[in-house]
């Protein structure tokens, strides 16, 4: 080993030990900054937990009220539409209306019989339109279906309207 040789260990091993201090001074941090953690409770086992009170232990009131309250409104309104949303007033009509204004069942004025709807088509459509969306009387809201947008209400309304006027 010449003295080159001799110069090269020595600045190898000076690295060597200082590498080996520096990962021992990393293992001491990580070591003193896991003792600084707050102990957590296992994440899964708290949303069980929370799941299994919440019938009881849930609050309906203020704010948290008002979220459950638009989120089951949300909900609700998400329902399909009826006949797919189609707006076709005959295929409405036939499956819905017809029991009732076909036949005079319970009283409802028959489609075919202008005599029926004079005093009615008085009212003014909008009116007609607000009495078959709401139900009148002996008359559903909306015919019993209530999955029936207003729209597809509205434009059965107006085909019936101009079957009387015919
Ligand atoms: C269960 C039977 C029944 C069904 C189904 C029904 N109706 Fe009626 N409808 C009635 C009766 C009864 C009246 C009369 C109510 C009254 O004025 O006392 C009426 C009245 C109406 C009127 C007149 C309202 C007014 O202001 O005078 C319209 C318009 C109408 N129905 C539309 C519809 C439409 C559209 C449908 C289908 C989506 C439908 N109805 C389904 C029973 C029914």
């Amino acid at each position: 080993m010449d003295h080159e040789d001799g110069v090269f260990m020595k600045r190898f091993s000076l690295l060597i030990i200082g590498m080996m201090v520096f990962t021992l001074v990393i293992i001491f941090y990580a070591l003193y900054l896991h003792g600084q953690l707050v102990p957590s409770e296992n994440p899964i086992r708290e949303e069980v937990k929370l799941a299994r009170i919440q019938p009881s232990a849930g609050v309906y009131a203020g704010e948290t009220g008002r979220a459950e309250v638009a989120a089951a409104a949300a909900q609700t309104s998400a329902l399909p539409a009826a006949y797919g949303g189609r707006m076709d007033p005959q295929e409405i009509y036939n499956n819905v209306c017809a029991a009732c204004h076909t036949t005079g069942a319970a009283g409802s004025p028959v489609l075919n019989d202008a005599s029926l709807w004079t005093d009615r088509l008085a009212q003014g459509i909008d009116a007609l339109v607000s009495n078959a969306v709401n139900g009148i009387n002996l008359m559903p809201a909306k015919g019993g279906r209530v999955d029936l947008t207003d729209d597809q209400v509205r434009v059965t309304v107006e085909w019936m309207v101009a079957q009387v006027q015919q």
